[in-house]
């Protein structure tokens, strides 16, 4: 009996380990979720009944022990080096230069040394040791020298063994690597802290470091962190392996997670290469990194470079523009958007960070100033990552000037000084001016004229602005008014241009129903809501008629749409702009409601590929769906049709191999005169 348990304990452990391998480390889980944990509350019950069976590296070791008082020091064996920084190609290449030098290589011979690249994991060093192949310390890089204990910690982490794979190990095995926290992890562990009114964690690094720090190791075990490691330190014998890279290969074959982006290059130039790729690339990975790591991959070459001070010279860091960097908050202004949403917008001492230079960042909200407590004149910390739009993520409190003056959100619109309002349980002030507010009118006329709407060719945002500011339009009515001499009075707009714009404003005219109501800028009235409202009650007279029952029966339309469209066609000024909208001409063909008959493809899914050379896709998506047909972004094997234009690619491609009906330009013109 006894054995059957433990041997049913070391399968169950066995395959744990396998699948908390595949789905942690290689990120290629092989069972579902639910079978991991039907295993793993088998494990728990096994050891739950008998706790004498239980070893320190079962895979039910990871949740987290008891808190300790206080972590304890360690003294590293071989201190933990830290690395020499190159912020241009040019000092990467001295680099170089010195190696060869130090070498004892001509500067000019044509030897290309191996160097493995490495993304710079932006997280907290941390060195572990396994003796018999057992997980037995964990210990952060303090100051080289002495670090601190953090097995318990450690422990926690699920892409760090706790036993190692294989049987090739040594007796005793130090593995360095770096922990942190991937950039996903990070945003779902603020949203935690924020939904628990928590203060977050300002960037990925600090959140690793704050997660480590815990002296309760199961608060760790619920923050995702990972390891990733970069170096072996074998403490007894000698290396297996006589490269770096090859080093690498053995970790992964013991259990650890290593970097997949690592490549061994030859020469500097390709050193170069790689930093280019990953800087590009950065925004992309899942990780946050701060540059990239070149070592000579050679381990004997290694040996013979050696160290000076406390970094090796086999190694460099090529630093990657910093994503934070700290300027001064100068003032706040408020920006008023389309739905008359007043967005706080940080004036920043203009300060390089992310690869450009940043004078804007967005405050978001009310709630957000009040979370970080900034106030106008402080240091603040400015994060740029990848394209995101810069965020001040902290202020420095102990530079605070005295004449720090509180940010006061506006009680009137900054625009048209109409009221603010902040409704209960949102986040954003808005304007109540609706469109009397130049920014609210301003942006309703780009809505109005943008590509999905009434497709004003030629009508771009600086136009609009422009036409604004000269006092030309205040409302999308007066568009229909503009004549040629005054455009072509506006700065940089010739005769033919001012002619070209006005023909555009005049073919707008011409429209459907769903588009019209789209470009009214109705808030929540989107392409698909539009066309819903159009489909039911046919006539703009009857949607503005409609009240809140008649609006919910309308597919997609809930309460919170309802008050938005009754709420803009109460506005008197809203409903004298349609009406002059509809005196200057706007129009569009009656929508007869469509009989079973006439719509011949009800049920059938189409695709458009290619381009279309007689009308736009937008119109023969219409026309379609006119016609009963649901029009599909993606070719399957459901689908009825492909439409296929000059330039289809590989939807065509997929069509043909499922033998599917494929129709071109001008037989999607025949049938739709046919029908
Ligand atoms: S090698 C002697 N490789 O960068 C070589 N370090 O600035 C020591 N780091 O403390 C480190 N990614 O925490 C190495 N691929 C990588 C790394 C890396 C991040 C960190 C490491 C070290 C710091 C030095």
């Amino acid at each position: 009996m006894e054995t059957e348990i433990s041997q049913r304990l070391a399968e169950l452990r066995e395959e744990l380990r396998r699948h908390n391998h595949r789905y942690y480390v290689l990120d290629d889980p092989s069972i579902p979720d639910v079978e991991y944990d039907r295993l793993f509350q088998e494990l728990k019950s096994i050891e739950q009944a008998h706790p004498d069976l239980i070893t320190p590296d079962s895979p039910s070791q990871r949740v987290g022990d008891a808190p300790l008082d206080a972590f304890t020091q360690v003294e590293h064996e071989q201190s933990m080096l830290s690395l020499d920084n190159v912020f241009s190609d040019e000092e990467l290449k001295d680099w170089e230069k010195r190696i060869f030098n130090r070498l004892g290589l001509a500067a000019d011979s044509d030897k290309q040394l191996a160097f493995a690249c490495e993304p710079k994991l932006d997280g907290i060093a941390c060195s572990l040791l396994y003796v018999d192949g057992v997980l037995e310390r964990g210990a952060t890089r303090g100051d080289g020298r002495v670090g601190e204990d953090i097995t318990q910690n450690v422990r926690t982490i699920n892409s760090i063994p706790l036993s190692l794979h294989g049987d090739n190990w040594p007796k005793r095995l130090e593995v360095r690597g770096e922990i942190y926290m991937p950039k996903g992890g990070f945003a779902a562990l603020n949203e935690r802290m924020l939904a628990q009114d928590s203060k977050p964690f300002v960037n990925p690094r600090n959140a690793a470091a704050g997660s480590l720090r815990q002296l309760d190791s199961r608060i760790t075990a619920q923050r995702p962190l990972e390891m990733c490691c970069y170096s072996v330190h074998i403490r007894d014998g000698s290396l297996p392996f006589d490269s770096h890279s090859a080093g690498i290969k053995q970790l992964a074959e013991w259990g650890f997670k290593t970097n997949a982006e690592m490549r061994v290059v030859q020469g500097v130039q390709a050193c170069v290469d790689y930093y280019n790729d990953l800087l590009t690339r950065r925004g992309d990975l899942v990780y946050d990194i701060d540059g990239i790591v070149f070592k000579v991959d050679d381990l004997a070459l290694q040996e013979r470079l050696g160290f000076v001070s406390r970094a090796p010279r086999w190694a460099v860091a090529h630093k990657f523009p910093a994503q934070e960097e700290i300027t001064t908050l100068l003032d706040v202004e408020f920006q008023v958007g389309r739905t008359g949403a007043i967005t706080p917008v940080a004036r920043l001492t203009p300060v390089f960070v992310g690869g450009v230079t940043v004078s804007n960042a967005t405050l978001h909200n009310a709630d957000e100033i009040a979370r970080l407590g900034v106030k106008v004149g402080d240091s603040v910390i400015v994060r740029r990552a990848g394209d995101v739009i810069p965020q001040i993520v902290q202020v420095v409190l102990e530079r605070r000037p005295d004449d720090a003056r509180k940010v006061e959100f506006p009680s009137c619109c900054p625009m048209c000084e109409s009221p603010t309002e902040r409704v209960e349980g949102e986040a954003v002030t808005r304007c109540t001016g609706g469109l009397v507010c130049p920014a609210q009118q301003k942006q309703a006329i780009k809505h109005y004229a943008s590509r999905k709407a009434m497709d004003i060719d030629g009508l771009g945002d600086k136009l609009v602005e422009l036409m604004a500011d000269e006092g030309l339009i205040q409302s999308i009515a007066d568009l229909y008014q503009l004549t040629v001499e005054q455009i072509s009075n506006l700065e940089r707009m010739g005769q033919k241009s001012a002619e070209n714009l006005v023909a555009a404003i005049e073919k707008s005219k011409a429209t459907t129903l769903p588009r019209f109501l789209y470009s009214l800028g109705v808030r929540e009235v989107g392409e698909a809501t539009a066309q819903n409202l159009a489909k039911h009650f046919l006539t703009i007279d009857a949607i503005i008629a409609a009240n809140e029952e008649a609006l919910l029966e309308v597919e997609d339309v809930g309460p919170i749409v309802a008050k938005h469209i009754i709420g803009f066609f109460e506005v008197d000024d809203n409903r004298q702009i349609i009406d002059r909208l509809l005196a200057a001409g706007v129009h569009w063909p009656d929508i007869i409601p469509p009989s079973e008959d006439e719509q011949p493809l009800k049920g059938e899914t189409w695709v458009l590929t290619g381009s279309l050379e007689t009308m736009s896709r937008a119109e023969a998506k219409e026309k379609l769906v006119a016609l009963g047909a649901k029009v599909a972004g993606s070719v399957s094997k459901n689908t009825d049709c492909v439409v296929a234009g000059p330039g289809a690619g590989s939807k065509l491609a997929k069509a043909e191999s499922l033998g599917l009906k494929v129709l071109d330009e001008a037989a999607l013109q025949a049938f739709l005169n046919d029908h």
